[in-house]
């Protein structure tokens, strides 16, 4: 059996953040092609613009500013008007930092983009979906939501946090129509920094890292994962912690 994807976002908004670069990009372009209009997000406009020249679409809406400012938020939910969904992509590493080597800035950083800009972003739409009675909010989660061995104590941290808030959404708002899901990528060949700072890192996790069971993907097989989980496809399915590691997890 084929089935065609091509008109499963048809009339939907989708907002997606971390546009301009790896996963982001991989569900922005999808998104398109599967007839969404997407606002799509980045604090780096040369990306974003980079994005629309190669799209060449109105259905692309940029909107370029740092997410942990509330004016960005506001400017994202503006630009969208009514919400169907939202893929909350973007996130920053920690320089690999264990706790014993955490310095305040990196640490709220980390929280500020991780956390802190989903939640803001999410209550920004709520209204509207609990209005509306329906909504698909999607959280890129990561392996590091399940484990400790594969970055710093803050990103690690970050998001168990986000899975925690992932669960808190789908559980108040599941009643409402609002679906909240996460997909927690295993390793993806994007930009994301993957910098250790810390020698001691690199030799507490060295020989850890080799158990991963694939290789990296490319992003675009995660942004599959996270269209699903935004489609009606996934229509029972709420609070969701969804791994898109090729079994990592169950290592
Ligand atoms: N690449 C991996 O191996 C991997 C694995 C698991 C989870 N993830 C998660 O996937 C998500 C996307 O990461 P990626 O690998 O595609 O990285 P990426 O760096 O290629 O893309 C992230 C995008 O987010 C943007 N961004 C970062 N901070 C921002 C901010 N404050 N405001 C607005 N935009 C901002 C960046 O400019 C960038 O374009 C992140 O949440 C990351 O934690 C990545």
């Amino acid at each position: 059996m084929s089935t065609d994807f091509s008109t499963r976002f048809t009339g939907k908004t989708i907002i997606v953040t971390g546009a301009g670069s790896g996963i982001g990009r991989a569900a922005t372009l999808r998104l398109l092609a599967e007839g969404a209009r997407v606002v799509g997000a980045d604090v780096s406009a040369p990306r974003l613009e980079e994005l629309a020249v190669e799209t060449g679409t109105d259905n692309l809406v940029t909107v370029a500013g740092d997410l942990t400012d509330q004016a960005t938020v506001d400017a994202i939910v503006s630009a969208a008007g009514t919400v169907d969904g939202v893929a909350s992509v973007a996130g920053i590493t920690d320089n690999w930092l264990p706790a014993a080597e955490m310095d305040d800035d990196t640490w709220q950083r980390v929280f500020d983009v991780n956390l802190t800009a989903p939640m803001r972003l999410t209550r920004a739409v709520l209204p509207q979906m609990i209005e509306r009675g329906a909504g698909a909010l999607v959280y890129v989660s990561s392996e590091a939501g399940f484990r400790s061995s594969i970055s710093g104590a803050g990103y690690t941290s970050s998001k168990h946090a986000l899975n925690g808030f992932v669960k808190s959404v789908a559980f108040y708002y599941g009643p409402k129509g609002v679906r909240a899901n996460a997909v927690a990528p295993g390793g993806v060949n994007t930009n994301i920094d993957i910098a250790f700072n810390s020698s001691y890192a690199v030799e507490r996790t060295g020989k850890l890292l080799e158990t991963m069971p694939t290789p990296s993907v490319e992003p675009e097989v995660v942004a599959k994962s996270i269209l699903w989980m935004l489609s009606d496809d996934a229509e029972n399915i709420n609070g969701a912690i969804l791994p898109s590691d090729g079994g990592w997890t169950t290592i």
